[in-house]
C-alpha cells in the first residue's frame, strides 16, 4: 500500500483560528520544491469541528495535491499545549535520548507542570545543554506537551479525508524550524513576530537557539472587529476592506483612511497588542541582547503598514519573512501569489519541511 504512495511529496497543513494554509512540497532533491500552494479561510461563527473538516475538504478538492501524506498542526495558545524549559537535577548530556526523554518525563510528573496526567501526554524534549542550579549539576531540556486527544483529533480528520497523517507539530515550532533551516547565524540576535488572527507569537533567536514566549492574545480578528464597529459593516465586508486597504478611487482612498484609523485605534489601545509586544520585548531585553531586527510573518503581518508601526514601537529594524528564494517553484504554481502572501504561508512550509511530535509516539 505505502508503495503507491508519492514519498518525495509532502503536504503540510497549518489550521490556524482564522484559515487552513496548505503547502505540498517535493523534498529530497537539492532543494525543494513548492509543487502547489492554497488556503480557505474558515467561517468563524461555525461550530470549530465540522467548519474545519468542510474547509479542508473543499480547499483539498480545489488544490488536488498528489500528495497522500501530511503534516498538520495544533496552536501553541492550546491551553493543553505546554511548552518550556526545564532543569534537570542529576542528568548529564551523555544521556541518550531515551534516557533524557525519560528523566524529562519523570520532572514534568514531579513539578505538576501539565494540568492533565502524565499519562495523557505526548512529550518530547530537547537538549539544551549542561546547567548549574543552587549548585547543582544538570542539564536544561526544552519540553513540549500536548494532551493527546489533540493529534489524535487532528490525524482522524485527515484520515477521513484520504491522507495519511505523518506527523502533528505545534504552529510555532513548525514556523521555528522554518526560521531556523533559512540559516541564522549564531552570532545574530533575531526575533521573530507571528501575528496571526487570534493570537501573536513571539520568539527569539540568541546564540542560534529559539527562545520561545507565551503567546500574546491578539491578532487580525480584533482589526476586523474594531472595522465592523466603526464603520457599521458586516463582518465579510470589514475583512474584505482590510485586505484592500490601498484601492486608487477617491471612495477607495477614504474608505481606506477610515479602516486604516480604525485598525490603529484597535492596535494602539493601552492594553493592546504593540503595547503588549513592547512589554514582551522589555522583559526579554532586561536579560539577553536586543535582537538586531524583527522578522514578521502571519497574516496580520501583511497589513501594509505594521513594519513602519513596529519599527517606531519596538525601535529596531523590521522585515516581513521572505524565504522564496530557497525554494523552487513549480511551473504549475502560481509564484507570484505565493510571494505576494509569504507570511501567510510560513507556517505549512514550516510543516512540510520535517515532523516534530510524532502521532502515537
Ligand atoms: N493582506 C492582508 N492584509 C491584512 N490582514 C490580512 C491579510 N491577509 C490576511 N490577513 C489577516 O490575517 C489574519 C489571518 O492570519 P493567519 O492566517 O496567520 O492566522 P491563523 O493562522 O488563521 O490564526 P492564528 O494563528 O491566530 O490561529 C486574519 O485576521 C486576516 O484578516
Ligand atoms: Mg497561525
Amino acid at each position: 500500500m505505502l508503495g503507491f504512495l508519492r514519498r518525495d511529496l509532502i503536504l503540510g497543513i497549518d489550521i490556524g483560528d482564522h484559515s487552513i494554509k496548505a503547502v505540498e512540497l517535493r523534498v529530497g532533491g537539492e532543494r525543494p520544491v513548492i509543487v502547489n500552494a492554497g488556503l480557505i479561510a474558515m467561517d468563524i461563527s461555525a461550530e470549530r469541528e465540522g467548519e474545519m473538516m468542510r474547509a479542508l475538504k473543499e480547499l483539498l478538492g480545489a488544490m488536488k495535491p498528489k500528495a497522500k501524506r501530511a503534516i498538520t498542526d495544533i496552536p501553541s495558545s492550546d491551553e493543553m499545549v505546554i511548552m518550556r524549559t526545564l532543569f534537570i537535577p542529576e542528568a548529564t548530556p551523555e544521556m541518550s535520548e531515551e534516557q533524557i526523554e525519560e528523566a524529562t518525563r519523570s520532572e514534568v510528573e514531579q513539578q505538576d507542570y501539565i494540568p492533565y496526567p502524565v499519562d495523557n501526554a505526548l512529550i518530547s524534549s530537547d537538549l539544551l545543554g549542561e546547567a548549574t542550579v543552587d549548585g547543582q549539576k544538570g542539564v536544561e531540556v526544552f519540553f513540549v506537551a500536548v494532551h493527546k486527544e489533540l493529534p489524535e483529533a487532528r490525524a482522524r480528520m485527515l484520515k477521513k479525508l484520504g491522507i495519511q497523517p505523518l506527523a502533528i507539530d505545534v504552529d510555532v515550532l513548525a514556523l521555528a524550524r522554518l526560521i531556523g533551516w533559512m540559516g541564522i547565524p549564531s552570532e545574530e540576535d533575531v526575533a521573530v513576530v507571528d501575528i496571526g488572527a487570534t493570537k501573536t507569537s513571539v520568539f527569539f533567536y540568541h546564540d542560534g537557539k529559539p527562545i520561545f514566549y507565551p503567546h500574546i492574545p491578539h491578532g487580525g480578528n480584533e482589526l476586523t472587529e474594531e472595522i465592523v464597529r466603526e464603520l457599521d459593516v458586516e463582518w465579510s465586508e470589514a475583512e474584505r476592506m482590510k485586505l484592500e486597504l490601498d484601492g486608487e478611487t477617491a471612495r477607495e482612498v477614504l474608505v481606506g483612511s477610515r479602516v486604516k484609523e480604525a485598525i490603529m485605534r484597535a492596535m494602539e489601545r493601552p492594553q493592546g497588542l504593540l503595547q503588549a509586544l513592547r512589554n514582551l520585548f522589555e522583559h526579554y531585553t532586561a536579560d539577553l541582547p536586543a535582537p538586531q531586527k524583527v522578522i514578521l510573518t502571519g497574516g496580520s503581518s501583511q497589513l501594509p503598514f505594521i513594519d513602519d508601526l513596529l519599527l517606531t514601537k519596538l525601535d529596531l529594524p523590521v522585515e516581513r519573512v521572505s524565504y522564496l528564494d530557497l525554494f523552487d517553484v513549480d511551473d504549475r504554481c502560481d509564484r507570484e501569489m505565493i510571494k505576494a502572501n509569504q507570511p501567510l504561508f510560513a507556517t505549512a512550509v514550516g510543516l512540510a519541511l520535517k515532523p516534530a511530535l510524532r502521532v502515537g509516539r
